[in-house]
């Protein structure tokens, strides 16, 4: 399984902040917006990424997260140059995604609680997977409905009337055939090539999972002021009660086998003395030692 990371679009809803810094790169609570990602396909096992951005933006992602190997993974990037639609990253990425299967996460997404990727990704054999949230504004998002079986039978794009509060949150698995489906997609309306076509695809070829995120199970965008603001708040909520961090690709690197101790350490003796530096130290590098006694 490989795994893409689109963080680019014009990052409109953001203005002024991303007149310097695109908004996947801007902080959420303690990180840039894109280590949460980044931590999520790092956490279902994915090692091979490509990132896709703007062509302003890539080298400062570049800058921060290198070809990978501090996190044991292997980054490639790629220019999108105009935000054209989600489902343009299968066309960009093609030549990296080859004849695997793919996971494309949005790069303003974060989530957070329990195992399901690892058991998603793992689970995957065919088809598509998508996930559906509960929210209370699924005008705003993809909007899928449910069958008294609990089968999806239909997927909307942003519908004025919504049929069910279950949103489509930016995290798809697909397989190979992503890239075919791609190619024979027509721009909406608004000149993109939709990832609801996508999924609207595989919806009647009945290949379409549909997986029901539990609640409990914590899903952020941080694509708008407020809801930045509400993801950092979250964020240093959970971090601040229970002691640990969410986000942290070092961390979630090491806890996969990805990276040795011995890596970990190095790379933890290179940051500066900081916060982040002093959980690595202490939460994951001194604990493991203290364990393995
Ligand atoms: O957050 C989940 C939602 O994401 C889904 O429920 C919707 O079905 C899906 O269309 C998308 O809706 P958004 O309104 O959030 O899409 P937006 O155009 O804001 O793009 C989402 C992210 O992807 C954003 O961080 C920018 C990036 N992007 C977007 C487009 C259209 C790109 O990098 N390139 C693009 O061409």
């Amino acid at each position: 399984m490989k795994g893409i990371i689109l963080a680019g679009g014009a990052g409109s809803r953001l203005y002024p902040l991303t007149l310097v810094a695109s908004k996947q790169l801007q902080p959420v609570y303690d990180k840039p917006m894109v280590y949460y990602p980044l931590t999520t396909l790092i956490e279902g096992g994915i090692r091979e990424i490509c990132l896709i951005s703007t062509p302003q933006d890539l080298p400062r992602f570049r800058q921060l997260l290198g070809d990978g190997a501090r996190f044991g993974l292997a980054i490639e990037y790629r220019e999108q140059a105009r935000p054209e639609g989600i489902a343009q990253a299968f066309l960009i990425a093609e030549s990296f995604i080859g004849k695997d299967a793919v996971t494309l996460i949005l790069g303003d997404n974060i989530f957070y609680g329990g195992d399901v990727f690892t058991r998603a990704f793992g689970d995957f054999k065919s088809g598509a997977t998508i996930l559906g949230y509960h929210v209370n504004d699924p005008e705003r998002y993809g909007v899928v409905e449910f069958d008294e079986q609990g089968r999806a039978v239909s997927i909307e794009e942003k519908p004025k009337s919504p049929k069910s509060n279950y949103a489509v949150p930016g995290l798809y698995i697909y397989d190979n055939e992503i890239v075919n489906i791609t190619k024979n997609l027509k721009p909406s309306a608004r000149g993109e090539l939709e990832i609801t076509a996508v999924n609207v695809e595989y919806l009647k070829r009945g290949t379409l999972r549909v997986q029901r995120l539990a609640r409990g199970f914590a899903w952020l965008d941080a694509g708008t002021s407020s809801s930045l603001h509400d993801a950092s708040a979250y964020v240093q909520t959970i971090e601040k009660r229970a002691g640990i961090k969410i986000g942290c690709p070092e961390e979630a690197a090491f806890r996969q086998g990805f990276v040795s101790l011995t890596q970990l350490e190095e790379i933890v003796g290179k940051m500066p003395n900081c916060e982040y530096r002093s959980y690595l130290e202490t939460e994951v590098v001194a604990e493991v030692k203290r364990l393995l006694k």
